[in-house]
């Protein structure tokens, strides 16, 4: 069992410099799943070295399929896929595992996978990814906490899906582009990682249509081929960074490999708190900010609403605004857990239902802190940062699970920030 480690972190240290952004972690885990759509040899570039991506890359190699990291892209062999089951043991770790059901489904006509538990922020069940993968003609049993699904073969028909969920529509997606016939999902999600799964898709042969709005039409085909496919930047590592440049007045961060469309909200609502970006190069912003932070109100939506994903990173800026902002949760219904560990920094901030208070400027203090979700940790190392005194970060693995080269990233522009043995 690996050791424990913590973040060791020295605030309050002005941060200079540039910051490049990884590929993104949940465009990767869909198309990782994609692979096995058509047997062959795929090259995926920018994919992140991340737990997530290690851990979907494990169940892969215990179906069959052969991985490895060659220069910069990651190489997947799925010629030769053995199994149809994934393991419990794997599985539990990582709700992404949940995808494998509709690209086992979708090219092997069966396929058995852990039902996926809750996690911090919240139940998360799937039973959309069951009702639209039962509409296309599969049938699903739930044996010893496994979902068991076998079909003849998956026929087209029109799903509506509750919400759009992301995952459930990625999911219908890689069933329904080898079923027989047409597949439409109403409600869909329009998360620029669906946007890209379906884009892979379409280059590997499927034809998709509505890719990117509320209604995605597909024309089942008998088979696709592999591709070479460059991951998309991650969003939300890219919020992480731009609100790291708006934390301290003194900071001069340049965040690099960021694509704007898809943090058109985030970006919007930085500017209502007076944080402007200065393009510096192509893809590459420098954050600016004023004397004093305005207070906003935040609601969390679906895209292109404000993401779920930034909340904790915005209520940590919030912490340092001239006044008293609101962030509403409307995604999840557990993702506040971090502002006990804000308020333990002297955070003032209270959550009242789904919604977060929060009465600024308030200067933090450093304190022995826990991270309990990979984002929360995350925006939880940024409050050490601009916090007084050392912060000690614990369960950091949660944030492993996501950043790529986070200590050496933040190291880069100047942060304190050291990695510990946790001793007990
Ligand atoms: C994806 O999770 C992301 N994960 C999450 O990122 C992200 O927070 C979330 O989308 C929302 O944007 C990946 O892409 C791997 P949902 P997902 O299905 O697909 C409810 C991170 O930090 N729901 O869109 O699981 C669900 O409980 C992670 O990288 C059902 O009720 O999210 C939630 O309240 C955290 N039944 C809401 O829908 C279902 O069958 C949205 O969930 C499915 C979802």
């Amino acid at each position: 069992m690996e050791r424990k480690r913590k973040y060791v972190i020295k605030g309050r240290k002005p941060l200079k410099g540039e910051i490049e952004v990884s590929g993104a972690k949940n465009a990767s885990l869909p198309a990782i799943c994609a692979t096995l759509l058509s047997p062959g040899v795929y090259k995926l570039k920018r994919v992140p070295k991340v737990k997530d991506v290690f851990c979907m890359l494990k169940i892969m190699e215990h179906l069959g399929a052969v991985c490895e990291f060659e220069k910069d892209y990651l190489k997947i062999d799925t010629s030769k896929i053995k199994e149809l089951s994934v393991p419990y043991e794997l599985a539990s770790q990582i709700r992404a595992s949940i995808l494998f059901l509709g690209a086992l489904v979708g090219a092997y006509k069966s396929a058995e996978v852990p039902l996926p538990g809750g996690c911090a922020i919240g139940k998360r069940p799937v039973d959309f990814h069951i009702k639209g993968l039962s509409q296309l003609g599969a049938e699903i049993n739930l044996e010893k906490g496994n979902l068991i699904v076998k079909t003849q073969k998956l026929k087209g028909t029109t799903i509506v899906l509750d919400f759009p969920s992301v995952t459930a529509t990625e999911n219908l997606m890689m069933a329904g582009v080898l079923a027989e016939g047409e597949t439409i999902i109403k409600n869909s999600a329009k998360e620029p990682e669906v946007v890209f799964l379906g884009e892979m898709l379409k280059k590997m042969g499927a034809e998709i249509k509505g890719l990117g709005d509320d209604t995605i039409y597909i024309k089942g085909k008998k088979k696709l081929k592999p591709v070479n496919i460059e991951i998309i930047p991650d969003r939300i590592e890219a919020g992480t960074y731009l609100v790291l440049g708006a934390l301290m007045e003194e900071n001069e961060i340049v965040v690099k490999n960021i694509n704007k469309e898809h943090l058109k909200t985030p970006i919007l609502k930085l500017e209502e708190m007076g944080i402007t970006l200065e393009r510096v190069d192509k893809n590459a912003f420098k954050v600016k900010r004023g004397k004093t932070i305005n207070p906003v109100k935040i609601i969390t939506a679906p895209y292109p609403g404000f993401p779920t994903d930034l909340q904790p990173f915005f209520a940590v800026l919030l912490t340092q605004a001239e006044g008293i902002s609101f962030i509403t949760e409307n995604i999840f219904e557990n993702r506040f857990l971090y502002v006990f560990e804000l308020k333990r920094m002297g955070a003032d901030i209270e959550v009242k239902d789904r919604t977060a208070i929060i009465n600024g400027p308030t200067s933090l203090i450093g304190s022995p802190i826990k991270a309990t979700d990979l984002r929360a940790g995350a925006a939880l190392v940024l409050a050490g940062l601009c916090a007084e005194n050392t912060t000690d970060v614990y369960n950091v693995e949660l944030i492993e699970r996501g950043y790529e080269n986070f200590v050496e990233k933040l190291s880069g522009v100047g942060a304190e920030i050291k990695v510990e043995e946790d001793e007990d």
